[in-house]
This record gives structure tokens, C-alpha cells and sequence, in this order.
């Protein structure tokens, strides 16, 4: 298949013949992938089994992991779920549009593989201005994985995108690199307390300062549970080489390169500018700083596609806190890591 590729300036989009094409193909029940302020999207017609089937096609997607759904506007909610809880009204004016993804029960006009067979359904509007104006200007409801390849690291470029996918969509649009970096925060709102089933570019934290208390999917900390997010048992966000996630001070992450170089494996470390600087290692990758990881947040899936398996055979990662945004970097770091080495 020929793939569109359309660069878009953001301040150019209500003038965009780009994305009128690209919504052409939208209606045409073809995919489309599109930056968001999280990661690049892969959308098609949520309404469309059809449309949606090549999502999934194009991905390599397991069928029994749902997609979220993508609108314009907060007034377009009603019009696929059976209600709004006054709890997930407060969340949809405080972070709407936002990287929020509400999981309410749905009322049977979303395509039955968008949700895959489930009674729920997940919906964001996403605070970008190409995103946005392509769902206005295709007038569909669009339901939109991350437009990578099933198990490698999220897109946050045009270029992540179309190395994945060229040739397998209809259409790129490039609107730059991503802003958040990490997905969206997808939140059960269907029970009293809302539970976190993904942590993402929204926090706990703030979540709790708008709603009180706010559960985390157990799941989400034990390894044996069956997590309720059906995508979150899946491979994911894996690079080339193996990560070993590495838990402890400089000293230890030193001992560990020396001591896999002994043994005869090429190291990449993929670490903050702080430990950078305390580390000798053949390849060193920098992923932002402790002291930001905003910005670690922004860097992780560019980084980790950044590592070759022709120049590494194993990748050595630094442990961050698990605070803030922390929480999101960790939960994916922890998943697209193939063993922790531990103090
Ligand atoms: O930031 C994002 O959320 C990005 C951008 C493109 O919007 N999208 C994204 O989609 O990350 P995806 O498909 O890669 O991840 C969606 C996650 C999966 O873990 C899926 O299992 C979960 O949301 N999910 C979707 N619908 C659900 C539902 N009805 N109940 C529980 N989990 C659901
Ligand atoms: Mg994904």
C-alpha cells in the first residue's frame, strides 16, 4: 500500500489541505496516523468494524485488546456511553482536553472490535491541535491505538511512525514530536472510586486533587494478577536489545557493566545526565534528569528506539522514582524490561 505523508505546521491547521486529505481517507474507512499531545495515534472510523479491523492489521494488534476512542469535543461523550457518573464529570472539566483516558460503560454505537466485546468503553479527547481539527474536519469518532508496531516502544515522531508502519496505513500525518511523551492515564470511572489501570500523563496526584481518592489497578503492582486493562498483559514498549532494569547507586550500576562486559556482552546504558556523569560505558544513552522526569517522560521512547541491536546486545536502564509522572515512566520502563538486577 502507498502511504500519504503529510507534514502540517500547528498553526497552519484550519488552513490545511493535509488534513483534508488525510479526513477524506478517514471516510473512506481507511487509517490514518496522527501526533497527539501523548504519542502518535493510528486512527480509523470507530463506528466502522471494518475500518477498525485495519488498525489491528496494520499494528500486528492482539484482537482482545480495546482501543480508546478519540473525539473533538466534550459534548460528543454522550453520544457513546449510557451515562456520566458525576465523578467522571468532574474529571472531564478539569482534564478534558488532556492526556485522560475515562473507561464508562458504552451504549452500542462504537464498532464491537473498538472495545473488544467488552461493556466498556475508553474515550479521550487529546489536546492537540492537529488531532483535534482531524477529527472535526472527518466529522467520525476515531478509535486510536499508538501507531507503533504491536510491542515496540510508543511513536513520538513522524519518523518512529512511518518506520513502523510505511507501506501497512494510508496515510502519515507528521505534526512534529510529541509533547507528554507517555500515554494517556486510563481511568475506570464505571465503580464509586475510580481505579487507575494505566498510569500516564496525567498523575495520582492530581487526579486525587480533583476527585479525593483515587484506587491503582492492583494489577499494576503485583505480576500475577490478570491486569483489567487487556493491553497491559502484552509485550510492550520492548527495544532492540534485551533492558535490564537496574535497581541501585552508581557503584552497583558500575559493577554491573564491568561485570557484563566480562562476560562478553556490548552494554548500552540508558540513564539520567546525573548518573551519566558517574558511569564509563561504551554506549551511553541520556534520557533527561532526576531532577525532571517531565522530561524523561518526553525522552523514554525515542531513547530506547535510539539502541541498535548491531551495537548493543543488552541495555542497562536506571531506576526512577515512582512519583508524579514517575509512576508512567517506570510502569513502562518495568514492561519493555526483560529482567530487574538488584542490589
Ligand atoms: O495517549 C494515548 O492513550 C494514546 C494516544 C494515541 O491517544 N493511545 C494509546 O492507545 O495508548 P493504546 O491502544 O496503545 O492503549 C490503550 C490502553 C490499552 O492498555 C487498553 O487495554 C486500554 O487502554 N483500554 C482501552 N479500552 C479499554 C476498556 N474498555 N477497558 C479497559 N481498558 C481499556
Ligand atoms: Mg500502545
Amino acid at each position: 500500500m502507498e502511504t500519504n505523508y503529510w507534514q502540517i505546521d500547528q498553526q497552519q491547521v484550519g488552513q490545511s489541505q493535509a488534513i483534508e486529505q488525510a479526513a477524506a481517507l478517514l471516510q473512506q474507512q481507511q487509517v490514518v496516523a496522527f501526533p497527539t499531545e501523548t504519542v502518535y495515534g493510528l486512527g480509523a472510523d470507530a463506528t466502522s468494524k471494518q475500518a477498525v479491523d485495519k488498525i489491528f492489521q496494520a499494528k500486528g494488534r492482539p484482537a482482545d485488546n480495546p482501543l480508546i476512542v478519540h473525539i473533538a469535543n466534550r459534548e460528543q461523550i454522550k453520544e457513546y456511553v449510557t451515562s456520566i457518573p458525576a465523578h467522571a464529570e468532574k474529571l472531564i472539566e478539569a482534564f478534558m482536553p488532556g492526556p485522560l483516558t475515562v473507561i464508562l460503560e458504552h451504549n452500542g454505537t462504537i464498532a464491537k472490535n473498538v472495545t473488544a466485546g467488552l461493556s466498556t468503553v475508553g474515550i479521550r479527547m487529546p489536546d492537540h491541535p492537529v488531532a483535534r481539527r482531524l477529527i472535526e474536519v472527518s466529522g467520525l469518532p476515531l478509535a486510536a491505538p499508538s501507531a507503533n508496531q504491536s510491542g515496540k516502544p510508543s511513536p513520538t515522531t513522524a519518523k518512529h511512525v512511518y518506520d513502523d508502519l510505511n507501506g501497512r496505513v494510508a496515510g502519515i500525518v507528521d505534526g512534529g514530536p510529541t509533547g507528554v511523551g507517555v500515554e494517556s492515564t486510563v481511568l475506570d470511572c464505571t465503580q464509586d472510586i475510580p481505579v487507575i489501570l494505566r498510569p500516564g500523563g496525567i498523575t495520582k496526584e492530581e487526579l486525587e486533587e480533583v476527585l479525593g481518592t483515587v484506587m491503582l489497578d492492583p494489577a499494576l503492582a503485583k505480576t500475577g494478577d490478570k491486569p483489567r486493562a487487556p493491553g497491559m498483559k502484552y509485550t510492550h514498549y520492548e527495544p532492540e536489545a534485551p533492558l535490564w532494569l537496574v535497581k541501585g547507586d552508581a557503584a552497583f550500576f558500575q559493577a554491573k557493566i564491568d561485570q557484563y562486559r566480562e562476560q562478553g556482552y556490548k552494554v548500552g546504558v540508558m540513564v539520567s545526565k546525573e548518573l551519566a556523569t558517574q558511569l564509563q560505558a561504551e554506549t551511553i544513552k541520556v534520557c533527561g534528569s532526576q531532577a525532571d522526569l517531565t522530561q524523561v517522560a518526553v525522552q523514554l521512547y525515542d531513547t530506547l528506539r535510539a539502541f541498535k541491536i548491531s551495537d548493543v546486545d543488552i541495555i542497562l536502564c536506571e531506576s526512577f522514582p515512582e512519583q508524579g509522572v514517575g509512576q508512567a515512566v517506570m510502569n513502562r520502563l518495568t514492561k519493555a524490561s526483560s529482567r530487574i538486577v538488584r542490589n
